[in-house]
Formats: C-alpha cells, sequence, structure tokens
C-alpha cells in the first residue's frame, strides 16, 4: 500500500518526485504529499487529500526548488483521508520529515508516552508517532539522525517503509524498511528510492533491495549507500541489475492500463512459457520444480495459499494438480490460513500465489508454512519481491508490471504457471500418458492466438456492457475449471463498477441463490465446452424458467446455448483444463466496459490499492 519515491543529486527534485509519484499512484490514491529541502537548507512540507495531480495544484505558489526530496502517496490505513493525516508528517519542531508505507502496531502505547512527555500530535495517524519518537530520541540522545532512526526502529513492532528528511542537512535520506518493500537506484551521482522499481526505471537500471531492518544512509557524493541493521550490524548488497522497461510503464495508446494490460496477455503468456514449453510441444520443464524433484515426489499433499485474484488462479491450480498429478490439494485464503493454526506437514508443499509478491498475509502465511517445516514455492509476477526471497524455490510469471488495480494478465499468468507446474509434476511422477501431455501442451502453445480472436470481440463485449449497465446485482456460474472463472469475473465487475456481482458453482443455484432470479437479473453463465456440458445446460434452462437474462460465454458452435441464452460470446475450442485461460477474457472485457460506461475510473477504484502489504 502507499508509494514512496526519493531523490538526492544534482537535479531538481520536485519534478523527478511528482512524476514518481504518477507511477506509483496505483499503490494508493486517497493523498499526496512531498517534502523538499531548499538551497536555504529550509525543510518544507506540502500535502493534500486527494491524488497526485491535485498535490502538483496545491504546490504551484509554493517553493519547490532543491535537489533532495521525498514523497508519499497514500492508501489510508490509520485516520481518514484527510489533508492532515496525508504524509509527510513533521516531527514536533518541524526539523524532521517522514513518509512510510506499513503500519506501526505498538503507536498507541509510544503515542501515550510522547504525550506524557509534551508532545502534541496533528494527525490520528501511526506515522506521526514514529517521527516524533524519532525527534525524542534525537533530542534525548543528543545523536545524529541514522542513530536516532536505528534506536526508535528497535523500539516499534509492524510494518514499515519509511524515508526521513531533516531540516538543515541537504546531503541526506535515511530509508529503512521491515515487511514492506524499498528499492534504491543508483545513478551518476544521484541517488533514488522507490517502494517499487517504476519511479527509478526511467533514470537507472541498478538498483538495491533493501532486506528487512536494514537502514540505508543515502548520501549526496557517495557511490553506494551505507546499509546497516537496526540491530548495526554492515551489510553489503549486490547491485542489481532492472529486467524493466519504460515502455512497460505507459498506457502505450489504450485508454487505461487495465485495457493495456488485457490486451498484452496474448505476449505475456507467450513469455511465461518462453523456455519453460519446448516448441515441438513434447515437454515442459520448470527449473523449480526439476531442482527440488526429490521433495515434489515425496509431497503428500500441496497446499495453496493466495489472496483475490491470486487465490481464484490457486482454485484452477487445485483442479490442474489434483486432476494430473492425484496429489491431494487444499487452496486457502493467505487471511484465514495464517491465524487459524493449520495443521501442516514437512511432507507438504506450500504455494504461495501473488502477483505483487508482497502481499501482507501471504507473506507471513508463508513465513508460518516455512516455520513448520513445510516446503514452500512461490508463484509471483515482481521479481525479487519478498515473497520470492523468502521461498525455497518457485517460479516468476514474467507479464511484465501490472500498473491496472484489477488484476488481468497476472491472473492469466498465474493460471499459466499453475497449469506448467501441474504438467512437470504429472510428467516426473507417471501419472499423465504421454499423448495426453503432449496433447495438452500443443494445445497450450496455441493459446495465445485464441485469446487473440477472443480480443478481436472487443466491440461485440462493449455493445453488450453498454445493456447491462442499468444492473445492481450480477450473477456468475460455472462448472468444473469454469467455477473459478466465475468468482473471478464477479470480482473484476465488483472491483471496478461497484456493481454487486457473485460467483457460483452453476449447481448451487437451486440450494438457495435461484430466488435472486427475475427478469432483471442478469446471469453471466460460463458455459465453453466440458465433460458436463449438459449439465451446466440444463442450470440455463432453470433460470431461462424464472426469465433471468443469460449471457453465456460458449464455445465457438454451440447452437445449443445459443438458442436459449439471451447473448452469447463464443470463444476458440480448447482442452478443458485449459478452457479457464481462454474463458476469463470475455469477463475481464465485460467488466471493463461495463466500468467505463459508468463512468468509473477504472485503474484506480475507490477504496482499493494495487499491493496490500498491510493486514
Ligand atoms: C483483484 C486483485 C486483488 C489481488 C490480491 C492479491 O483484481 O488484484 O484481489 O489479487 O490483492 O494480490 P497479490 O496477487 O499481489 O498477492
Amino acid at each position: 500500500m502507499c508509494g514512496i519515491v526519493g531523490y538526492i543529486g544534482n537535479r531538481d527534485a520536485y519534478p523527478i518526485l511528482i512524476k514518481g509519484l504518477h507511477r506509483l499512484e496505483y499503490r494508493g490514491y486517497d493523498s499526496a504529499g512531498i517534502a523538499l529541502i531548499n538551497k536555504e537548507n529550509e525543510l518544507s512540507v506540502y500535502k493534500t487529500k486527494g491524488r497526485v495531480q491535485d498535490l502538483e495544484e496545491f504546490s504551484k505558489s509554493k517553493d519547490i526548488t532543491g535537489n533532495i526530496g521525498i514523497a508519499h502517496t497514500r492508501w489510508a490505513t490509520h485516520g481518514e483521508p484527510n489533508n492532515v493525516n496525508a504524509h509527510p508528517h513533521y516531527s514536533q519542531s518541524e526539523s524532521l520529515a517522514l513518509i512510510h508505507n506499513g503500519i506501526i502496531e505498538n503507536y498507541a502505547v509510544i503515542k501515550k508516552e510522547l504525550l506524557q512527555k509534551g508532545y502534541t500530535f496533528q494527525s490520528s495517524t501511526d506515522t506521526e508517532v514514529l517521527v516524533q519518537l524519532i525527534e525524542y530520541i534525537k533530542s534525548t540522545n543528543q545523536c545524529d539522525l541514522f542513530t536516532a532512526v536505528q534506536l526508535a526502529l528497535n523500539q516499534v513492532v509492524g510494518a514499515y517503509a519509511i524515508a526521513v528528511l531533516e531540516r538543515g542537512n541537504p546531503n541526506c535520506i535515511i530509508a529503512a524498511r521491515k515487511s514492506s518493500p524499498l528499492v534504491i537506484g543508483i545513478g551518476d551521482d544521484e541517488f533514488f528510492l522507490g517502494s517499487d522499481a517504476s519511479p527509478i526505471v526511467e533514470y537507472t537500471n541498478k538498483v538495491i533491495y533493501l532486506d528487512d531492518e536494514e537502514i540505508a544512509i543515502i548520501e549526496r557524493g557517495k557511490t553506494e549507500p551505507k546499509i546497516v541493521t537496526i540491530s548495526n550490524v554492515q551489510k553489503t548488497h549486490k547491485i542489481k541489475e532492472l529486467e524493466m522497461n519504460l515502455s512497460q510503464l505507459e498506457k502505450g495508446g489504450f485508454s487505461h492500463f487495465m485495457l493495456k494490460e488485457i490486451f498484452e496477455q496474448p505476449e505475456t503468456l507467450k513469455n511465461c512459457m518462453s523456455g519453460r514449453v519446448n516448441q515441438e510441444a513434447t515437454n515442459v520443464i520448470l527449473s523449480g520444480i526439476i531442482d527440488h524433484k526429490e521433495k515434489f515426489l515425496e509431497a503428500k499433499r500441496i497446499l495453496i495459499i493466495a489472496c483475490g485474484t491470486s487465490w481464484h488462479a490457486g482454485l484452477i491450480g487445485e483442479y490442474l494438480i489434483e486432476e494430473f498429478c492425484r496429489i491431494p490439494v487444499e487452496v486457502e485464503y493467505s487471511s484465514e490460513f495464517r491465524y487459524r493454526n493449520p495443521v501442516i506437514n514437512s511432507t507438504d508443499i506450500v504455494i504461495a500465489i501473488s502477483q505483487s509478491g508482497e502481499t501482507a498475509d501471504t507473506l507471513a502465511a508463508v513465513e508460518l508454512a516455512r516455520k513448520a517445516g513445510a516446503f514452500v514455492y512461490g508463484v509471483c509476477n515482481v521479481v525479487g519481491s519478498s515473497i520470492p526471497r523468502n521461498t525455497d524455490s518457485g517460479s516468476y510469471t514474467h507479464c511484465g508490471p501490472e500498473i491496472g488495480v484489477a488484476s488481468t494478465k497476472a491472473f492469466t499468468a498465474q493460471v499459466m504457471v499453475l497449469t506448467m507446474i501441474a504438467l512437470t509434476l504429472a510428467n516426473q511422477k507417471g501419472t499423465i500418458k504421454q499423448e495426453e501431455y503432449e496433447g495438452i501442451l500443443k494445445e497450450l502453445l496455441l493459446i495465445p492466438n485464441k485469446i487473440e480472436k477472443i480480443l478481436a470481440l472487443n466491440e461485440q463485449i462493449k455493445q453488450l456492457a453498454s445493456i447491462f449497465t442499468y444492473a445492481h446485482n450480477f450473477i456468475y456460474l460455472g462448472r468444473g475449471f469454469s467455477y473459478p472463472v466465475a468468482l473471478e469475473g464477479a470480482l473484476k465487475l465488483k472491483e471496478i463498477s461497484y456493481i454487486h456481482a457473485e460467483g457460483y458453482p452453476a449447481a448451487e443455484m437451486k440450494h438457495g441463490p435461484i430466488a435472486l432470479i427475475d427478469n432483471e437479473m442478469p446471469i453471466v453463465a460460463i458455459a465453453s465446452d466440458n465433460a458436463i456440458h449438459e449439465k451446466i445446460v440444463s442450470n440455463i434452462q432453470e433460470i431461462k424458467a424464472r426469465k433471468g437474462r443469460v449471457i453465456a460465454i460458449i464455445s465457438e458452435g454451440d447452437t445449443e446455448i445459443k438458442s436459449m441464452a439471451d447473448h452469447c460470446i463464443e470463444i476458440p475450442k480448447t482442452k478443458e483444463c485449459l478452457s479457464p485461460l481462454l474463458s476469463c477474457i470475455p469477463l475481464q472485457l465485460l467488466a471493463y466496459h461495463i466500468a467505463v460506461t459508468k463512468n468509473r475510473d477504472v485503474d484506480m477504484p475507490r477504496n482499493l490499492a494495487k499491493s496490500v502489504t498491510v493486514e
């Protein structure tokens, strides 16, 4: 949650920070703020409720000079989104300014102590407590800023990525992290700071990812930051090269990142398979599995942990792994798993799925599973993020930065990786016949072209969307592999259009939800070919008998459902186990066009932020 950006060098900091905030805005967009030190060594803070654009407006008449600064875009946790709660926060004497991503869990206790010592607070945030604590420690210990930050961080419980500036000290930014990501970009005579690499990539591809409980002293004139842990151990980090490029962070002619990312899927899925599935379609190799083959062959059970869209991908993973590998699989929400004292054995494999690799609940669930002795495998998109760094092995989804808050291309890439996991493992275990294995691989290689065909239906789906903007509720139905797709389709619609939508296994309708059906209710039936096709046909009949309005996703040439449904979207045929990779595409487009027609802010839907790095 929240975006952090910082700059120290010879250029004007303000434009770099503002541009950085725009790139990070997907992480949170309740309020934004900036702190700068000018040539006279004065420290100024400008902040406002609203978006980065509002901050630019607000700072127009202000002194925005200086070549050192920090900036923040917020997703509110403590305290409502308003001007006062926006970051940066000043310390009591206004000699320090601090930005923070995360949650200080013991802030109330510290605040009470500081209040007793005469400190006063402007905001209701935990962040202001931290900056006041640093100032208090600095003045009582008569120490430098770095030592004060170090001592303060030893007192706090919780998660943080912070950056601190000090009035009269224009040559240094202090930054630190625990459980919230922080990246330092190294340029020529300049440094950048970001909660991810997106505000940095335009200037340098050399970066250092801070580890937990590390503090960086980023000083003008130095070639590298000095890194020390909160318990005072000096650290050296290898400088890494960014894989990201600038065009991946821009809309490239599309009206929204979400639409761009939907249209990128043929390419992202090719990238995901590249070097893994051979062109002859005779083999798939995931090195993360092959390198730990024994562990996987011994596994008695696989647990999948994830949140949101990634959890939906996990459900598809369950169907795939059970079908082909004959290993029992359980899929859990990370947030439930971490707090319910689950049974975890050393013969379990835990697969953690996360686009960002930073979701707090999934990260905590990973730690729990590792402590219990399970082998933990990460399926993540963001290279170098916390989950891949805290797992025993894993596979990246390689779909490039996902900026749209609603996940699209990350979902299909996760499903693709899970398919490759299932096939690699089944082949190693001998639970799949060579003919079936090669048949699926052959079909897998055709998926990107088939998605191209579905994307060509964009106009048709847009027309369809315009018919249904009246609706306040939607139901999505599917069976087998299409059931998780129904859940995902409903989530996409909810989060960007604010229309209530529910996904159900189609046969469950008659156990209650069918009572909701009337001639106003749109039902999206994911009814592409599968082994129990006639069952979903009868579920559609049940809905039509109650006058529901059916939008069916069908396989090309399905005249039976076509004659029943009110509207159909025809998608290419594929193998049933791969059908989610195709059937989710029209649902992404439908949600997108409904949201656009309703004038919603598709890339930054209300109340949401891209990665949930707090509980
Ligand atoms: C929905 C969406 C969220 C995420 C969830 C997990 O479109 O994006 O539901 O899927 O917050 O995030 P990651 O995958 O980063 O762990």
